[in-house]
């Protein structure tokens, strides 16, 4: 049998890992707000219309921040339009997905929601349509306690406190040519800079991510963050990454190595910002808050037929992806490379939450369920706290068209606050079981584990409403834990979770 070894020792520290790296997001899009989050008239929706059934699910989850309105509907946004009587609000065209927002869900509704799902808001301000007025009038709405314009209006729509909303991201996808008021590198970087001085001088607690490229593969991926860094740096605290993945040829290897690509995406957009910062003489560090991350590829076609037979109309049901277990593997590698990079990563935002490319599916007057990736986030955001460990691990490899020495077992570890030990591993190889040797003597009195595993035979397999736990990890009993010396066998195509702890 083939044999991966692993070295772990708790004086090799990454570092703290911040628990905003399960982070998810809600957009204005689809089905996530209406029909996903919130469906009043629901049998299982509370008095103000959300659906507890959600709510239940995304608590198990555990996510810790949600990035909302957008996503690309920010950039069109008013956010005055989500305020004050709810049937008085404006229903607007979204230009960025081609339906009608009625605003039923407004910021106060969301920071509600917000609190009973047991998470903070990340706030996305517009910065395609609007500018710096907007942008110091919404922190002073949210977060100012009151006695000026904006602060008491919130006052008087029934929040007494400031929402306290701490992280903001200053406009979204600025590059992209679909972006409502897209801007150069340059323009967008001016911008961002005012806008995030005049936020900051309303409230200096508050944090701000600036975007970064669209996506690794725009042509001006790299220029885009040095020139708009160039502008921004000193203003703010993290730079955005977004990408997602599809296996889009059927091919397999090639799809589970696709972790590598955003782990190279994330040293590169770390060593622009730091090129960035030496340059200028720059005491400060940036960080990365990787916002938008998934698999995204399963709904491309669907949404052009819904658009075609539906466009302007509220809730369509788009990027509804179904995802499979493969999905789920992948998921599983993408987490663990936040985990590597936790020393400069310290936010990061499954996109999205509910039925948009998401872990959560709902039926409208129906079901709500987990899909295949809920389960690597859910077990990575309760067993993945507490500090990233650099592990030495020794694995077999292989080859496919992208890279060379791809490690079959791709694995790394967490210490937990309490002391336990996390070993977080996926099997890529499709037909050999792996034994993992790990050595942990550096840690006294770990005596017991648990192992779990999420595999399935079929690896197009997904679930639905009627076959809900259809793929969802379970127990694996027969290793051996052994003076610090642990070793157990890791199935192939397997997402693992190995959990020790004192006895
Ligand atoms: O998450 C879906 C969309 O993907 C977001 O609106 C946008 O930011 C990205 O292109």
């Amino acid at each position: 049998m083939k044999t991966a070894t692993m070295t772990i020792d708790k004086a090799f520290q990454i570092s703290a890992i911040d628990p905003r790296i399960y982070g998810s997001f809600i957009e204005h899009l689809g089905r996530a707000v209406y029909g996903g989050i919130y469906e009043p008239g629901h049998p299982k929706a509370n008095a103000q219309g959300f659906r507890t059934d959600v709510i239940d699910l995304i608590k198990k989850l555990g996510v810790p921040v949600v990035r909302y309105p957008g996503g690309n509907f920010v950039s069109g946004f008013d956010w005055e339009d989500s305020i004050g009587p709810r049937d008085q609000r404006r229903h607007r065209l979204d230009l960025a997905w081609f339906t009608t927002e009625t605003n039923e869900v407004g910021l106060h509704e969301f920071v509600d929601w917000c609190k009973q799902a047991g998470t903070e808001p990340m706030y996305a301000i517009n910065l395609g349509t609007r500018g710096v007025d907007a942008a110091r009038s919404i922190v002073e709405y949210a977060n100012h306690k009151g006695g000026s314009y904006w602060s008491d209006l919130r006052i008087k729509n029934g929040a007494k406190e400031p929402f306290g909303i701490k992280l903001w991201c200053l406009g979204n996808e600025m590059d992209g040519p679909w972006q409502i008021g897209g801007k150069t590198a340059y323009e967008y970087g001016r911008i961002a800079k005012e806008a995030a001085k005049v936020m900051k001088w309303v409230d200096p607690s508050i944090e701000l991510v600036a975007c970064g490229s669209s996506h690794l593969d725009m042509p001006t991926f790299g220029d885009w963050e040095l020139t708009m860094l160039n502008e921004c740096y000193e203003h703010v605290d993290y730079v955005s990454l977004h990408r997602y993945y599809g296996n889009r040829d059927n091919n397999l290897p090639k799809y589970l190595a696709r972790s590598l690509d955003m782990e190279s995406f994330i040293h590169t957009v770390v060593a622009i910002c730091d090129a960035v910062g030496g340059k200028k003489h720059s005491k400060k560090r940036l960080n990365l808050s990787f916002d938008e991350w998934n698999v995204w590829y399963h709904s491309n076609e669907q949404d052009q037929e819904v658009w075609k037979r539906d466009k302007w109309n509220r809730a369509l049901p788009l990027l509804e992806d179904i995802y499979n277990f493969e999905d789920a593997l992948l998921v599983g590698s993408l987490l663990i490379s936040f985990l590597r990079n936790a020393d400069r990563v310290k936010i990061a935002c499954m996109a999205q939450l509910v039925n948009v490319i998401a872990p959560i599916m709902t039926r409208n007057g129906g079901g709500a369920w987990a899909q295949t990736i809920y389960w690597p986030l859910m077990q990575a955001s309760k067993y993945g706290r507490g500090t990233a460990l650099r592990v030495m691990v020794d694995s077999p490899v292989y080859a496919c068209a992208d890279y060379d020495n791809i490690p079959e077992l791709d694995s790394t570890a967490t210490l937990q606050d309490d002391g336990s030990l996390s070993i977080f591993a996926v099997n890529r190889s499709q037909k050999d079981p792996i034994t993992l040797k790990a050595d942990l003597r550096s840690f006294s009195g770990l005596e017991k584990y648990e192992h779990s595993v999420l595999h399935h035979d079929d690896i197009k397999a997904v679930n639905t409403e009627e076959n809900p736990d259809n793929v969802k990890p379970v127990a694996l009993k027969g290793g051996v834990l052994d003076n610090g010396r642990l070793e157990v066998v890791i199935p192939p195509l397997s997402w693992n979770v190995i959990h020790l702890k004192a006895d």
